[in-house]
């Protein structure tokens, strides 16, 4: 029987190629193919024999779906996973090294663990070590059932009995290893092996498993991409490392919706939820300051209220330093296009700087006129007046064109303080400005308004 030939598997995207080479045709990644494990057996037909007779149902009627949601206690977290955790779901909770993912999985397994029998599995640290990290938390009492294990094979005998645990938590996928594949932990295969046999116990059992998945640049481990179609739930917790403020992310729900997030503070004592989160991203904001302008934004289910900062500088570079944190660089090139196009301001001679405060991401492109605003008002030296809210799409022409749930974002401007809106000229404007209550709307329809605006007496 000859050998079976050698694989080369992308450990970025998974791709699998027939030869080696140094960029993943696929993905576009550099080095980041390696020598996998030969199939098993090549595929070969079904050989005539027969299977086993599938049952069919009707789309009515199902045991999980009675089962109650299971609630950890922590808001935020309930929230992003659409309500609580669905009994037999996989969520893969990622993100980079030291970004807090233990601290909040061990958070929410003490509280789970005092209404059903919790199971704590770090492949990553000794016993020890999470045991002290849970004394800092003040959770040393929970009854938290914990293991240093890496093996699959000993995880997957140890909980597939019938009184299986409600909650496990795998920390981290990429440590665990399945001894019938033949690469190295963390690999593409054995990540995807180790998850496949989890993922199934847990529909089988019905327990809520989480899955811990690291993301790292380098090639050497999977990043948890591969996973993703997988689980049911896939969250990502981000940051930036010298902030506090901690953002959990839903990408994929299939039991609520996506978009949402969750707000923490990293303390001494672990993560907190940040219950008003508006009124905690404003708190270093300084009236009066040039290029600085307050953005009414949706975040998930949520109005959320940010402060965008903008900073625009002569060059002295032949080309102008563009840099930005928390919003897209391309959105930012298209805004000062059209400022240049339709409005006459000139940027491309500035170095331009954009920073959405406390360490947000944004994605909307209602973001769009509050940006504007931003540069505008450093640009010509005149502040955006500080109790003023801004959202509003900018098209290429330079209109200014409406979003959605604009009520939602002025209600939340108005339960903070602020007296002004100003938004996109719409036909349904009546009805916001009776939802925005005591805020003044100003209404604004193209760009070109925008630098009168701002003008003392405008
Ligand atoms: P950790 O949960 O271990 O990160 P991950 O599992 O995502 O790799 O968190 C590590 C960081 O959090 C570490 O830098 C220390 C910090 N931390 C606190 O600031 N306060 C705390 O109470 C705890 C437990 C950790
Ligand atoms: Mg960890």
């Amino acid at each position: 029987m000859s050998k079976p030939a050698s694989r080369y598997v992308c450990q970025e995207c998974g791709a699998v190629t027939a030869k080696w080479a140094g960029k993943c045709e696929a993905c576009g990644a550099w080095n980041s193919i390696t020598e996998d494990a030969p199939r098993e057996s090549a595929p070969k037909g079904l050989g005539g024999k027969a299977g086993r007779k599938i049952e069919f149902v009707g789309l009515e009627g199902s045991a999980t779906a009675n089962l109650p949601r299971l609630l950890t206690g922590i808001g935020e977290l309930d929230r992003v996973c659409g309500g609580g955790l669905v009994p037999g779901s996989a969520l893969l909770v990622g993100g980079d090294p030291g970004i807090g993912k233990s601290t909040l999985l061990t958070q929410a397994t003490a509280l789970l663990s005092a209404q059903a029998p919790v199971v704590y599995i770090s492949g990553e640290e000794a016993v020890d070590q999470v045991r002290l990290r849970a004394r800092r938390l003040g959770l040393a009492k929970a009854p938290v059932q914990l293991a240093s294990a890496t093996n699959l094979r000993d995880i997957v005998s140890t909980l597939d009995t019938a009184d299986a645990p409600r909650v496990v938590v795998i920390d981290s996928i990429q440590t665990m290893f399945a001894d019938n594949v033949d690469s190295a932990p963390g690999t593409v295969s054995q990540v995807r092996t180790c998850a496949h046999e989890l993922i199934r116990l847990a529909k089988r059992r019905g327990f809520v498993l989480f899955l811990v998945g690291h993301v790292t640049k380098e090639g050497t481990i999977a990043g948890p991409r591969v996973l993703e179609h997988m689980v049911d739930t896939v969250l990502y917790f981000e940051g930036e490392r010298g902030h506090q403020f901690r953002i959990l992310r839903a990408v994929k729900n299939r039991f609520g919706a996506t978009d949402e997030i969750g707000v923490f503070e990293m303390t001494d004592a672990g993560l907190s939820e940040v219950l008003n989160p508006s009124a905690l991203f404003l708190a270093e904001r300084r009236g009066n300051v040039t290029g600085s302008c307050v953005y009414a934004g949706i975040e998930g289910t949520r109005p959320m209220l940010v402060e965008i900062q903008s900073l625009v500088a002569p060059s002295t570079l032949s080309s102008p330093r563009r840099a930005v944190v928390g919003w897209d660089s391309n959105r930012l090139s298209m805004v000062l296009a059209v400022l240049d196009a339709r409005c006459g301001l000139a940027l491309s001679g500035n170095d331009v700087y954009l920073n959405v405060a406390g360490g947000l991401r944004i994605t909307e492109p209602a973001a769009d006129l509050a940006v504007a605003a931003a540069l505008v008002s450093s640009a010509t030296d005149v502040p955006v007046p500080a109790d003023m809210v801004v959202f509003g799409e900018i098209g290429l022409s330079g209109e200014v064109r409406a979003v959605a749930q604009g009520d939602a974002r002025l209600k939340e401007a108005a339960k903070l303080g602020f007296a002004q809106g100003l938004v996109p000229a719409s036909p349904r404007r009546g009805k916001a400005q009776a939802a925005g209550g005591p805020l003044a709307i100003r209404p604004i329809g193209h760009l070109q308004d925008l630098p009168g605006l701002f003008r003392p007496g405008a």
